[in-house]
Protein backbone atom coordinates (compact mmCIF):
# COMPACT_ATOMS: atom_id res chain seq x y z
CA UNK A 1 0.00 0.00 0.00
CA UNK A 2 1.25 3.38 -0.89
CA UNK A 3 2.65 5.12 2.35
CA UNK A 4 0.02 8.41 1.89
CA UNK A 5 -2.57 6.13 1.65
CA UNK A 6 -1.86 4.38 4.36
CA UNK A 7 -1.38 7.46 6.93
CA UNK A 8 -4.84 8.80 5.22
CA UNK A 9 -6.52 5.26 6.74
CA UNK A 10 -4.71 5.42 9.67
CA UNK A 11 -6.57 9.36 10.38
CA UNK A 12 -3.66 10.99 10.44
CA UNK A 13 -4.51 13.56 7.71
CA UNK A 14 -5.89 13.71 4.23
CA UNK A 15 -3.89 11.95 1.43
CA UNK A 16 -1.96 15.29 -0.04
CA UNK A 17 -1.33 16.48 3.41
CA UNK A 18 0.06 13.05 4.14
CA UNK A 19 2.49 13.55 1.14
CA UNK A 20 3.43 17.24 2.73
CA UNK A 21 4.08 15.40 6.30
CA UNK A 22 6.63 12.74 4.31
CA UNK A 23 8.44 15.23 1.99
CA UNK A 24 9.20 17.04 5.67
CA UNK A 25 10.92 13.77 6.62
CA UNK A 26 8.41 13.54 9.70
CA UNK A 27 7.35 9.79 8.64
CA UNK A 28 9.77 6.32 9.51
CA UNK A 29 9.41 3.08 8.22
CA UNK A 30 10.91 0.72 10.39
CA UNK A 31 13.23 3.20 11.81
CA UNK A 32 14.29 5.01 8.96
CA UNK A 33 13.02 8.77 7.23
CA UNK A 34 11.42 8.07 3.97
CA UNK A 35 10.83 10.90 1.97
CA UNK A 36 10.08 9.64 -1.31
CA UNK A 37 6.45 10.24 -2.56
CA UNK A 38 6.33 6.74 -3.78
CA UNK A 39 7.02 4.67 -0.74
CA UNK A 40 4.58 1.71 0.01
CA UNK A 41 4.59 -0.44 2.88
CA UNK A 42 3.87 -4.00 3.76
CA UNK A 43 1.77 -5.41 6.53
CA UNK A 44 5.09 -6.04 8.92
CA UNK A 45 6.24 -2.25 8.76
CA UNK A 46 6.27 -0.43 11.63
CA UNK A 47 5.43 3.08 10.59
CA UNK A 48 5.99 6.60 12.79
CA UNK A 49 4.75 9.90 12.25
CA UNK A 50 6.89 12.61 14.78
CA UNK A 51 8.20 9.31 16.38
CA UNK A 52 4.63 7.92 17.62
CA UNK A 53 3.85 4.74 16.24
CA UNK A 54 0.83 4.75 13.81
CA UNK A 55 -2.35 1.65 13.12
CA UNK A 56 -4.77 1.66 10.88
CA UNK A 57 -7.50 1.79 13.22
CA UNK A 58 -10.87 0.29 12.47
CA UNK A 59 -12.97 2.57 9.93
CA UNK A 60 -16.43 4.04 11.60
CA UNK A 61 -19.45 5.10 10.21
CA UNK A 62 -21.98 6.79 12.21
CA UNK A 63 -25.85 8.00 11.37
CA UNK A 64 -26.73 10.05 14.15
CA UNK A 65 -29.96 11.65 14.63
CA UNK A 66 -28.94 15.17 16.09
CA UNK A 67 -31.19 16.51 18.65
CA UNK A 68 -31.35 20.40 18.64
CA UNK A 69 -28.71 22.02 21.74
CA UNK A 70 -25.29 20.21 20.69
CA UNK A 71 -22.53 21.31 18.89
CA UNK A 72 -20.77 19.64 15.50
CA UNK A 73 -17.41 20.03 16.94
CA UNK A 74 -15.44 17.77 18.94
CA UNK A 75 -14.34 20.35 22.09
CA UNK A 76 -16.40 23.31 23.22
CA UNK A 77 -14.53 26.09 24.51
CA UNK A 78 -17.68 27.39 26.34
CA UNK A 79 -18.77 24.13 27.85
CA UNK A 80 -21.80 23.28 25.58
CA UNK A 81 -22.98 19.54 24.77
CA UNK A 82 -21.28 18.03 21.34
CA UNK A 83 -22.29 15.57 19.57
CA UNK A 84 -19.41 13.24 20.33
CA UNK A 85 -21.02 13.13 23.61
CA UNK A 86 -23.92 10.95 21.98
CA UNK A 87 -21.74 8.56 20.88
CA UNK A 88 -19.50 7.61 24.06
CA UNK A 89 -19.84 4.22 24.10
CA UNK A 90 -17.86 4.12 20.81
CA UNK A 91 -13.85 4.03 21.79
CA UNK A 92 -12.80 6.00 18.92
CA UNK A 93 -12.47 9.08 17.99
CA UNK A 94 -14.70 10.44 15.92
CA UNK A 95 -15.59 13.69 13.91
CA UNK A 96 -18.56 15.24 12.22
CA UNK A 97 -18.67 14.93 8.54
CA UNK A 98 -19.78 18.55 8.15
CA UNK A 99 -21.91 20.18 9.92
CA UNK A 100 -25.24 21.44 12.07
CA UNK A 101 -26.07 24.49 13.09
CA UNK A 102 -26.27 23.94 17.24
CA UNK A 103 -30.15 24.46 16.81
CA UNK A 104 -30.55 22.23 14.40
CA UNK A 105 -31.59 18.71 14.40
CA UNK A 106 -31.36 15.38 12.39
CA UNK A 107 -29.56 13.73 9.70
CA UNK A 108 -25.52 13.91 10.84
CA UNK A 109 -22.42 11.47 9.76
CA UNK A 110 -19.52 11.16 12.28
CA UNK A 111 -16.89 9.16 11.30
CA UNK A 112 -12.75 8.25 11.96
CA UNK A 113 -12.10 8.37 8.01
CA UNK A 114 -10.84 11.20 6.91
CA UNK A 115 -10.76 10.06 3.24
CA UNK A 116 -14.58 9.43 3.22
CA UNK A 117 -15.42 12.87 5.16
CA UNK A 118 -13.69 15.02 2.77
CA UNK A 119 -15.41 13.52 -0.14
CA UNK A 120 -18.23 14.06 1.61
CA UNK A 121 -18.28 17.65 2.00
CA UNK A 122 -16.61 18.75 -0.77
CA UNK A 123 -18.66 21.55 -2.47
CA UNK A 124 -17.43 19.80 -5.90
CA UNK A 125 -18.93 16.60 -5.13
CA UNK A 126 -22.97 17.72 -4.68
CA UNK A 127 -23.86 15.28 -2.36
CA UNK A 128 -27.85 16.78 -2.27
CA UNK A 129 -29.11 17.12 1.55
CA UNK A 130 -33.34 17.49 2.47
CA UNK A 131 -34.23 19.70 5.29
CA UNK A 132 -37.41 20.40 6.69
CA UNK A 133 -37.89 24.08 7.93
CA UNK A 134 -40.67 25.84 9.93
CA UNK A 135 -40.36 29.58 8.55
CA UNK A 136 -42.54 32.31 10.18
CA UNK A 137 -45.79 33.55 7.85
CA UNK A 138 -47.30 32.25 5.06
CA UNK A 139 -44.61 31.84 1.83
CA UNK A 140 -45.58 32.90 -0.87
CA UNK A 141 -45.13 31.91 -4.87
CA UNK A 142 -42.90 34.80 -5.68
CA UNK A 143 -40.45 33.66 -2.79
CA UNK A 144 -40.54 30.06 -3.43
CA UNK A 145 -39.82 31.09 -7.37
CA UNK A 146 -37.02 32.86 -6.02
CA UNK A 147 -35.29 29.82 -3.52
CA UNK A 148 -35.75 27.72 -6.33
CA UNK A 149 -33.93 29.46 -8.74
CA UNK A 150 -31.43 30.68 -6.58
CA UNK A 151 -30.73 33.39 -3.35
CA UNK A 152 -28.37 36.29 -3.93
CA UNK A 153 -25.79 35.67 -0.39
CA UNK A 154 -23.47 37.44 0.73
CA UNK A 155 -21.31 34.69 -0.57
CA UNK A 156 -22.66 34.19 -4.22
CA UNK A 157 -25.84 33.13 -5.73
CA UNK A 158 -26.85 29.55 -4.42
CA UNK A 159 -27.79 26.67 -7.08
CA UNK A 160 -31.30 26.02 -7.95
CA UNK A 161 -32.54 24.51 -4.14
CA UNK A 162 -36.00 21.73 -4.92
CA UNK A 163 -38.82 23.31 -2.40
CA UNK A 164 -42.16 22.07 -1.45
CA UNK A 165 -44.17 22.85 0.62
CA UNK A 166 -45.56 20.41 3.45
CA UNK A 167 -47.99 21.99 6.04
CA UNK A 168 -49.04 25.33 6.82
CA UNK A 169 -50.24 26.68 10.26
CA UNK A 170 -51.98 30.10 11.31
CA UNK A 171 -48.61 31.67 11.74
CA UNK A 172 -46.19 29.39 10.30
CA UNK A 173 -45.02 27.18 6.90
CA UNK A 174 -43.50 23.99 7.17
CA UNK A 175 -41.05 23.52 3.96
CA UNK A 176 -38.68 21.10 2.22
CA UNK A 177 -35.48 22.24 0.64
CA UNK A 178 -33.66 19.95 -1.09
CA UNK A 179 -29.84 21.21 -1.83
CA UNK A 180 -26.55 20.41 -2.68
CA UNK A 181 -24.22 22.70 -1.72
CA UNK A 182 -23.32 23.05 2.21
CA UNK A 183 -22.47 26.50 2.94
CA UNK A 184 -22.46 28.04 6.77
CA UNK A 185 -25.68 28.40 7.97
CA UNK A 186 -27.24 27.88 4.32
CA UNK A 187 -30.79 27.10 4.58
CA UNK A 188 -31.23 29.88 7.42
CA UNK A 189 -30.23 32.53 5.04
CA UNK A 190 -31.63 31.50 1.88
CA UNK A 191 -35.43 31.69 3.91
CA UNK A 192 -34.23 35.15 5.66
CA UNK A 193 -33.28 36.67 2.48
CA UNK A 194 -35.95 35.60 0.98
CA UNK A 195 -38.03 36.95 3.78
CA UNK A 196 -39.49 34.13 5.47
CA UNK A 197 -36.99 33.48 8.56
CA UNK A 198 -36.63 29.74 9.73
CA UNK A 199 -37.88 28.90 13.07
CA UNK A 200 -36.80 25.52 13.40
CA UNK A 201 -34.96 23.12 11.45
CA UNK A 202 -34.51 19.39 10.89
CA UNK A 203 -31.44 17.40 8.37
CA UNK A 204 -33.90 14.40 6.98
CA UNK A 205 -31.30 13.05 4.28
CA UNK A 206 -28.11 12.80 3.01
CA UNK A 207 -27.73 11.55 -0.37
CA UNK A 208 -30.08 8.31 0.10
CA UNK A 209 -29.79 7.99 3.62
CA UNK A 210 -32.86 9.10 5.85
CA UNK A 211 -33.67 8.71 9.54
CA UNK A 212 -36.54 6.34 9.17
CA UNK A 213 -37.35 5.34 12.61
CA UNK A 214 -34.08 6.32 14.42
CA UNK A 215 -35.68 8.35 17.39
CA UNK A 216 -33.63 11.79 18.27
CA UNK A 217 -30.38 11.14 19.86
CA UNK A 218 -29.73 7.80 18.97
CA UNK A 219 -27.73 6.62 16.34
CA UNK A 220 -26.91 3.38 14.20
CA UNK A 221 -23.78 2.69 11.90
CA UNK A 222 -24.08 2.39 8.68
CA UNK A 223 -24.17 -1.21 6.55
CA UNK A 224 -21.17 -1.79 4.28
CA UNK A 225 -23.56 -1.35 1.22
CA UNK A 226 -24.33 2.44 2.30
CA UNK A 227 -20.65 2.79 2.99
CA UNK A 228 -19.24 1.53 -0.49
CA UNK A 229 -22.35 3.76 -2.21
CA UNK A 230 -21.35 6.99 -0.91
CA UNK A 231 -17.71 6.71 -1.65
CA UNK A 232 -19.22 5.82 -5.09
CA UNK A 233 -20.64 8.87 -5.21
CA UNK A 234 -17.92 11.05 -3.86
CA UNK A 235 -15.80 9.49 -6.60
CA UNK A 236 -17.86 9.68 -9.27
CA UNK A 237 -18.11 13.38 -9.00
CA UNK A 238 -14.35 13.71 -8.78
CA UNK A 239 -13.34 12.29 -12.43
N1 LIG B 1 -28.50 25.19 6.91
C1 LIG B 1 -28.58 25.93 8.03
O1 LIG B 1 -28.95 27.08 7.98
N2 LIG B 1 -28.27 25.35 9.19
C2 LIG B 1 -27.89 24.06 9.29
O2 LIG B 1 -27.63 23.60 10.40
C3 LIG B 1 -27.80 23.31 8.12
C4 LIG B 1 -28.10 23.89 6.93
Amino acid sequence: MRLSKYLADAGIASRRKSETLIAEGRIKINGVVVQEQGATINIEDIVEFDGIRVGVQEKIYILLNKPAGYICSVYDPYDRPTVIELVKDIKSRLYPVGRLDLDTEGLLILSNDGEFTNLMIHPRYHINKKYQAWIKGHITTAALKNLTQGVELEDGLTAPATVTVLEQDQHSTLIELEIHEGRKRQVKRMCAVVGFPVISLKRTAFAFLTLDNLETGHYRHLNPQEIEHLYKMGSATTK
